[in-house]
């Protein structure tokens, strides 16, 4: 069901890969919202994926950006607002990614080429948009930026490698932009911290369904879909929720304040 929560309102969506991708939900709900959309990816993505699919779905261009290279990023904010003939309310950071979890090494064994580009990949890429942003004073007031994030960033997930890491870089990122942007331009910048999901990056992590089917038995709710996690970044791009900025917003269906569930002790007894 829609309702029109998003009418009026310009976003820029990054990191839909494929269908399964939390940012090709949030793109097919955001316009179902009524918004209109430039969807973006790193060029090696767009040769990879399928987002054409998406962008004929959803009647957006897809503007390529590397999110490690500033130009990049300044040609798609630039041209975005070109095709919007203004300015942008809302941002989607759905990017993640790690050398050393893709290629096995162990998190005490990290290989530091593979740490520093993970890292500008997941964590940095949020403070380079944003920097482009507020100089090319793309963003209109009361504007949203969402990024997902882990709980790993808070507790530890030995599998989840240096991207843990990446995380609490990305949450902490999140809180100080969040503080000068609020300040400057009423901008709000929000994580999502999201159930592990079967996706692309999902899935490269060592023991992935094992972890999957863990959290879903350690959570009231079940483990959070991507539709679901796509619903509440609409939420968040609204102005329904105006007053709220620099959190880190658990959509998990309980599991980060769960201690144990009677699911888990069964398991436990057999
Ligand atoms: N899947 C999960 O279990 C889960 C759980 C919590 C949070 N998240 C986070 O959700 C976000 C989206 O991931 P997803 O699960 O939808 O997987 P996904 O693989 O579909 O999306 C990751 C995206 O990052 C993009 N990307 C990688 N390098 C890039 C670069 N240099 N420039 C621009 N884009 C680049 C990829 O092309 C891809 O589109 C990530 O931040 C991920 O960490 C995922």
């Amino acid at each position: 069901m829609a309702y029109n929560l998003l009418q009026g309102k310009k976003g820029i969506i990054f990191g839909a890969l494929d269908e399964k991708s939390i940012a090709w939900k949030t793109a097919q709900r955001c316009k179902a919202e009524g918004a209109e959309l430039v969807l973006s990816n790193a060029p090696i993505a767009l040769r990879m994926g399928t987002i054409n699919q998406l962008a004929e779905e959803v009647n957006a261009p897809v503007i390529p950006a590397d999110v490690t290279i500033t130009a990049d990023i300044e040609n798609l904010f630039t041209k975005a607002q070109e095709h919007f003939g203004g300015k942008i309310d809302f941002v989607l950071h759905s990017i993640g990614m790690s050398l050393n979890v893709r290629k096995g090494v162990h998190y005490t064994e990290n290989n530091y080429d593979f740490t520093h580009k993970g890292l500008d990949i997941s964590a940095l890429s949020l403070h380079r948009i944003l920097q482009v942003a507020m100089k090319q004073d793309a963003i209109n007031e009361w504007g949203s930026v969402v990024a997902l994030s882990y709980i790993a960033a808070q507790r530890v997930f030995p599998d989840y490698n240096d991207m843990a890491d990446n995380k609490a870089m990305l949450e902490s990122i999140a809180r100080n932009f969040g503080y000068q942007y609020g300040v400057k331009k009423n901008v709000r910048i929000n994580t999502i911290s999201q159930s592990p999901t079967r996706t692309t990056a999902g899935s490269g992590v060592k023991g992935f369904d094992g972890f999957v089917d863990f959290a879903e038995k350690m959570s009231p709710l079940g483990n959070a879909t991507a539709d679901q996690c796509a619903d509440y970044c609409v939420t968040l791009f609204s102005d329904l929720t105006r007053m709220v900025t620099m959190q880190n917003l658990f959509h998990d269906g309980g599991f980060s304040f769960t201690g144990v569930t009677q699911a888990i002790i069964e398991q436990m007894d057999k």
